[in-house]
């Protein structure tokens, strides 16, 4: 893992040492990256990730797994410019800059969504996490990350942080809509997934959640 990081992170160098600096920092503290890349079965075809910010987690997939088809999708210009840059000689990789409210998810082995879906309100939560699970191909995984609003002061920690970096841009969004653990996971179930809910907030202040979503084969 720690040759992931290096090889991957590398990739930002030419977008700055500011880009480069979080990248390995990203890439070696978030502990949703390593779940995601333990879950990669070895015959994986394809993994989307939504809202992928600067391409970080696209970064250490393929650093992992030459094979792998990977698409991006994210609607700020910027972080999307970034990934690009970094990214720029990957032959098997699609970025596209966009809402994935209207975006045509792809069949995928693997979708992963992560600290997302609190940019949109309940219903367009419901209505995407529906469509995660017709994409997905049998036996596919799709991996959630996210802060749940029941977790008692670490939910307020994450309301309130996110709802700052949104007012002062840090992410492009109208509101911040975090949800009881239980409701995410009814959704998937709902839409024939079969849902393992893990604590994924080791090290942080925040009350992440790992949704690991499975469709049977
Ligand atoms: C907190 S960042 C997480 C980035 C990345 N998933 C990661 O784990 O590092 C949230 C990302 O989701 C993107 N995003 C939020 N709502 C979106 C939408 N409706 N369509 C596309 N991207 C979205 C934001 O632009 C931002 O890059």
């Amino acid at each position: 893992m720690r040759d992931a990081v290096e090889v991957a992170s590398q990739r930002y160098a030419p977008a700055g040492r500011w880009a480069l600096g979080f990248a390995k920092g990203k890439m070696s503290g978030d502990p949703a990256y390593k779940r995601v890349l333990e879950l990669i079965q070895p015959g994986a075809r394809t993994l989307v990730d939504i809202g992928c910010g600067e391409g970080h987690l696209l970064a250490l997939v393929r650093a992992l797994h030459p094979g792998i088809a990977l698409h991006g999708i994210d609607h700020d210009g910027e972080r999307v410019a970034t990934a690009r840059t970094a990214l720029a000689d990957e032959p098997e990789l699609t970025l596209t800059d966009g809402d994935v409210r209207g975006f045509d998810i792809p069949e995928s082995d693997v979708i992963a969504c992560l600290d997302v879906l609190h940019y949109m309100p309940e219903d367009e939560q419901d209505a995407l996490l529906t469509r995660f699970a017709e994409a997905l191909r049998p036996g596919g995984v799709c991996l959630i990350r996210e802060g749940r609003s029941d977790g008692g002061l670490a939910s307020t920690v994450t309301k309130l942080s996110e709802s700052l970096a949104v007012a002062f841009g840090r992410h492009k969004g109208d509101g911040v809509w975090f949800r009881p653990a239980e409701v995410t996971k009814a959704t998937l179930e709902r839409a024939g997934l079969e849902v393992e809910l893990t604590d994924c907030s080791e090290g942080t202040p925040f009350s992440n959640m790992l949704w690991v979503a499975r469709k049977p084969c």
